[in-house]
């Protein structure tokens, strides 16, 4: 499951897609955690697709990454900034990709 306390355990190494990155980033096969106020942990995440179903407020768009172990697609938290705090990602994610911070 993704670490909740990333923000403390890893470094910030850049921003994509307007969102911030936190390492390790190896590409291909580490790309790290996408975002902070929705974090979406890019090494867990399959592409269940689930959180772009459900979120009412459409805060995830998919973004391409070939050759990832787990998935070529990754759901990032493009649109962070509109989450409403419903949990609702975070309760459908069959392996726990995702965390919200109400803060
Ligand atoms: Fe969308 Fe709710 Fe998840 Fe925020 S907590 S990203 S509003 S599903
Ligand atoms: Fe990925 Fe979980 Fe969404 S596997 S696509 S973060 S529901």
């Amino acid at each position: 499951a993704i670490d909740p306390n990333f923000e403390k355990n890893r470094e910030k190494v850049g921003e994509e897609n307007g969102v911030a990155v936190w390492g390790p980033v190896e590409p291909p096969e580490s790309l790290g955690i996408h975002g902070t106020h929705v974090a979406v942990d890019y090494d867990i995440c399959l592409a269940d697709g689930a959180c772009l179903e459900d979120c009412p407020v459409d805060v995830f768009t998919w973004v391409d990454t070939p050759d990832h172990p787990e998935s070529e697609i990754k759901a990032e938290p493009t649109n962070e900034d509109q989450c409403i705090d419903c949990m609702l990602c975070v309760d459908v994610c069959p392996v726990d990709a995702i965390d919200v911070d109400p803060g």
